[in-house]
């Protein structure tokens, strides 16, 4: 089959030869000083002091040459209620490319009562010719109908091959056990991936009625109310259904030393459970809740920031393997313009959960990451590229540097140095959760299927040119479903 029909490519592009010259060539499994030659948005050969024409030769002497970043975990134009996240298609990819990322999976939401299939091709339109990078799709399940195990299973046909689910948010989106069951099993049978949002919903809401109740109305009582232990929980039952259903889990946004435990101890059981993590919670603590007066609203996230004992637990996790993925869970709600952070001025419940990160993602892990020794390049590779592509059915065109994968490059200058803030950020949303912080390295020329999307701060790609990406299923577990 031709490789574009493998991957349910819509458009490839013709681009002309390019080739990259005296880098450091950085895949998840080993670094090399190497060269690379592409063709028409393919890597061609990847090789020392390659001898080769092309149209364009660009330098990367001083630089290493890291696969295009994967973000698995966005929420662009997400409607919460009567708002929707600041960032569109077009803002929120050309912010991710600005900061060397060339493939996001976003999450397709849809209303209750919507078919599954409807909500995708609603994303579609949302996605498509808006888009400057690649772009699949999850699909959030809100409600276990009588039809959706068969929605799932004709989603899969369709490339979007997993599913978010949440044990947090009753009466919104929360599951109960049964259907998570469910849509485990039916992922057993159709090579999909249940993805979970793993808080004790039912515990949070307890908590959230009893400040209200006392007047705690303030966005610090939103950490207070969504504690540690309702993860860790969430996460051990999530972990015992999927054993239960035979059919393997991933949990997202894990925030928590417990939570790590939790999914250590499963994979020493040889479980299938992987994980994810994001830059808020590896680099910020819970003591941004006690900033003055409503400015703390800017770190209302679910799960919320923790202890520093959290952030060493999940740094270990990283750093071990126990955690897969590093994604942002970009879903930016403005403070002041919009004010949809206001919607919660005197009842933190009413916040719009989410932050601002798609831009910022590479820069903050490798800064915290690589500079201070935590992990290596390769490991860097590893969890924001290629474990994202092949948990989620990217790989190989995706998430690696070698012959006949698309050419997503990064030219990444390891001492660059990058003041953060929303003055100058490309994010569409007024505030940064790391405004005057600065960091050393920094993309400096991010190339996607062979083109030059962004050159030294500019944006050279144009809007609309990121394709949909049509993702495989895993290989069922042998004995079937
Ligand atoms: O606070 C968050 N994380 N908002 C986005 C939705 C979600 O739960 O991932
Ligand atoms: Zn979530
Ligand atoms: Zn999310």
């Amino acid at each position: 089959m031709p490789a574009d029909l493998a991957f349910g490519i819509h458009e490839r592009s013709v681009v002309a030869a390019l080739l990259i010259k005296n880098g450091t060539v950085v895949n998840a499994d080993a670094q090399s000083a190497a060269d690379v030659l592409v063709d028409r948005g393919v890597i061609a050969r990847v090789g020392p002091a390659l001898d080769a024409a092309a149209d364009t030769v660009l330098d990367a002497s001083g630089l290493y040459v890291l696969p295009g970043g994967i973000d698995a975990h966005t929420h662009l134009d997400m409607p919460a209620g009567a708002i929707r996240s600041s960032d569109d298609f077009e803002t929120g990819t050309m912010a991710a490319a600005y900061g060397g990322t060339t493939t996001i999976i976003d999450f397709a939401t849809p209303e209750r009562g919507q078919e599954l299939g409807r909500a995708l091709d609603a994303w579609m339109g949302l996605a498509g010719g808006r888009a400057l990078i690649d772009y699949a799709f999850h699909m959030v399940v809100p409600e276990w109908r009588d039809g959706t195990a068969a929605e799932m299973d004709r989603l899969v046909q369709r490339g979007v091959t997993s599913f978010k689910l949440f044990m947090a948010y009753p009466g919104r989106l929360m599951l109960d056990d049964g259907a998570i069951f469910r849509a485990l099993r039916c992922t057993r049978g159709n090579g999909g991936l249940v993805a979970l949002h793993a808080e004790n919903g039912a515990v949070i809401d307890v908590l959230v009625q009893e400040a209200l109740a006392l007047g705690r109305t303030a966005p610090k009582f939103h950490a207070r109310t969504r504690p540690a232990g309702a993860e860790g929980e969430a996460i051990r039952r999530a972990i015992a259904l999927a054993e239960m259903a035979g059919a393997p889990v991933y949990i997202v946004h894990v925030s928590s030393a417990e939570g790590v435990a939790a999914i250590a101890r499963a994979r020493e059981r040889g479980v299938p459970v992987h994980a994810e993590t994001c830059p808020q919670y590896l680099c910020l603590s819970d003591a941004e809740y006690d900033r003055p007066g409503f400015d703390a609203a800017k770190f209302v996230i679910s799960p919320p920031l923790r202890p520093p004992e959290d952030q060493d637990a999940l740094w270990e996790g990283l750093a071990e393997g126990v955690l897969d993925v590093v994604a942002t869970d970009h879903c930016p709600f403005g403070m002041d313009d919009p004010p949809h952070k206001r919607l919660g001025l005197s009842d933190f419940s009413k916040i719009p959960n989410g932050a601002p990160g798609i831009e910022t993602r590479l820069l903050l892990l490798w800064d915290q990451g690589v500079r201070t020794g935590r992990i290596s390049p390769s490991r860097f590779v590893e969890v924001t590229a290629a474990a994202p592509s092949k948990i989620f059915g990217l790989w190989p065109r995706k998430g690696a540097i070698a012959a006949g994968s698309d050419a997503d490059l990064v030219l990444w200058d390891p001492s660059a140095r990058t003041t953060i803030s929303a003055s100058t950020h490309h994010m569409r949303v007024d505030y940064s959760l790391y405004e005057g912080r600065t960091v050393t390295g920094a993309p400096v020329t991010v190339v996607s299927r062979g083109e030059v999307i962004i050159d030294r701060g500019t944006v050279t790609g144009r809007k609309g040119r990121g394709v949909y990406l049509s993702r495989t299923p895993r290989a069922r577990p042998a004995g079937g479903p």
